[in-house]
């Protein structure tokens, strides 16, 4: 049998990416598909969607619009690629430049709530044959964005008369990232248009306001997270959120499935953002990227100077404060910082202000860059993940897969996904970076020495570095895990 599944989410590589949720709604469905799904994607037309998709046309009015003047359905798709999509055309609410969820002073749109409503619902009118030529059995959302899916449906089963348990389609809710609870006034609820009861402990309510997020987590039949340390570390307070009750009561829905790199956007054999290509037997390109990189960044051209790298949005989640700590031991002991990022203005300036300290040994491009992204990954010998927490991470997965070893904090993806350097890792064949276990300076300090150390061991480092290339964290995997689930499901 052939699944029908609906992914339902706000950002799709490569036309609008603030994160990883942009890689995986652009390659997990693929990777359904190629299992034999018949998957489609749902998104908000952002203008750079709806400039972006291809043979864009109608598919049906939208008889509610929360508040915009007119909403419809378009299908299209990705140009290279027969992914179809649906988006929802509603210019009042997305025809706006930048950001998709914050304005021009990084403040949340005061209408979030409607627009994002307006998502979730749009998904339940699919489910219920706006699109009379397919509709699916299956509806996955991802994130806060798309937390009112499983609620909608909820409600529609309901109008009309469906006994307690049955649904028009069953529903799995994604985490990505739980920091992001899509939380607004309770006054809101009265835009929503859901039953007057969803408003309560059981349901959306969440410490008197509303939360998307707990919503999905409550109406969904299946909850997944992006890794399975996540799925563990979100049940306990020190992680949760405040959800961590909601989530150990739910815990026989909750699985964790590891995000997946699309080696076809991702390959330093192929990749035409980098210098030069290698791949594991065949390595002189890696010098060269690295040698471009130091050029490009205007930092010593040094070979023998390891160079650690950063692509990172610059908030709190990523822990870049403490390798700003640490920046001396790196720069002490000959080796070089190459930051792409963008975020809080403190994180901004202070990595700006190292490079102004250290020009030959520290550059910092402060934006969103994707082929520089590409640029670092290749030319780095270290990229630095250190993470307060992390749902997956895709950075170091790409990491691995150019030969540019992990450095990551021991938490949720990051833990699953690199095995540290130790001797007896290194000893038994298994180690394919540097991991460090307490989230403070000395720890992280180590396990900077450590990747010195290595690097200083030419032979090990060599056999590390073939070995974290060698990994394969391809997406089939994952899609199978999911194809599993939905079985269960149905
Ligand atoms: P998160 O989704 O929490 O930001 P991930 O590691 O899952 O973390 O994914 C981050 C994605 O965003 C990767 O594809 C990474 O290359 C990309 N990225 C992050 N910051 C930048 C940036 N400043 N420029 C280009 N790409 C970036
Ligand atoms: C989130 C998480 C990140 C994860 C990504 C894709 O942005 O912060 O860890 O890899 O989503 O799932």
């Amino acid at each position: 049998m052939t699944i029908r599944v609906l992914h339902v989410a706000s950002e799709l590589y490569p036309l609008l990416k603030t994160g990883g949720l942009a890689d995986v709604t652009a390659a997990l469905p693929a990777a359904l598909i190629e299992q034999g799904a018949d998957a489609r994607l749902l998104l908000p037309g952002f203008a750079s969607i709806a400039q972006g998709l291809a043979d864009l046309h109608p598919v049906a009015r939208l008889e509610r619009t929360f508040g915009a003047p007119q909403a419809s359905l378009e299908l299209g798709r990705v140009p290279g690629s027969d992914l179809p999509v649906y988006m929802i055309r509603a210019d009042a609410f997305y025809s706006r430049p930048g950001n998709p969820y914050l304005d021009d002073e990084h403040v949340p749109y005061g209408d979030n709530a409607q627009r994002f409503a307006l998502l979730g619902w749009a998904a339940a009118q699919l489910v219920q044959h706006a699109d009379p030529a397919w509709a699916p059995q299956i509806v996955q959302a991802h994130d806060w964005h798309a937390g009112l899916v499983p609620a909608y449906l909820r409600a529609a089963a309901r109008e009309r008369g469906l006994p307690q348990g049955r649904s028009l389609a069953r529903t799995v809710f994604t985490v990505h990232n739980l920091a992001y609870q899509g939380i607004f006034p309770a006054q809101q609820f009265a835009n929503l248009g859901l039953p007057s009861d969803f408003f309560d402990m059981h349901g959306i309510e969440f410490y008197g306001q509303l939360s998307f997020l707990k919503a999905g987590l409550y109406y969904a039949d299946k909850i997944t997270t992006v890794s399975p340390t996540y799925a563990r570390e979100i049940q306990t307070v020190a992680q949760g959120g405040g959800l961590e009750a909601l989530l150990r009561g739910r815990s026989h829905d909750l699985v964790g499935i590891l995000n997946g790199v699309d080696y076809t956007v991702w390959n330093p054999a192929t990749d035409g953002s980098i210098a030069a290509h290698f791949s594991a037997d065949h390595m002189s390109g890696k010098l060269r990227c690295k040698t471009a990189l130091q050029a490009r960044l205007k930092l010593a051209q040094k070979h023998d100077a390891p160079v650690f790298g950063v692509v990172s949005r610059l908030t709190e989640q990523k822990g870049l404060d403490l390798l700003l700590g640490a920046l001396p031991e790196i720069v002490s002991r000959g080796g070089q910082l190459v930051v792409l990022g963008t975020g809080d203005a403190s994180l901004e300036q202070g990595f700006t202000r190292a490079a102004r300290q250290h020009p030959d040994a520290v550059a910092v491009e402060l934006g969103f860059d994707e082929a520089l992204a590409h640029a670092i990954v290749a030319g780095s010998d270290v990229i630095a993940v250190p993470s307060r927490f992390e749902p997956c991470g895709l950075t170091q997965l790409y990491a691995l897969a150019y030969g540019a070893l992990p450095l990551v904090h021991r938490v949720g993806g990051l833990a699953d996904t690199v095995v540290d350097a130790s001797l007896e890792n290194l000893a038994d064949g298994f180690a394919t970076g540097f991991v460090f276990e307490r989230f403070e300076p000395d720890a992280l300090t180590a396990a900077i020495r450590r990747a010195f150390a290595l690097y200083a061991r030419n032979h090990d480092w060599r056999d590390t570095r073939t070995r974290a290339m060698q990994q394969d964290f391809g997406w089939a995997a994952s899609a199978q895990r999911y194809l599993a689930l939905y079985r269960e499901l149905l």
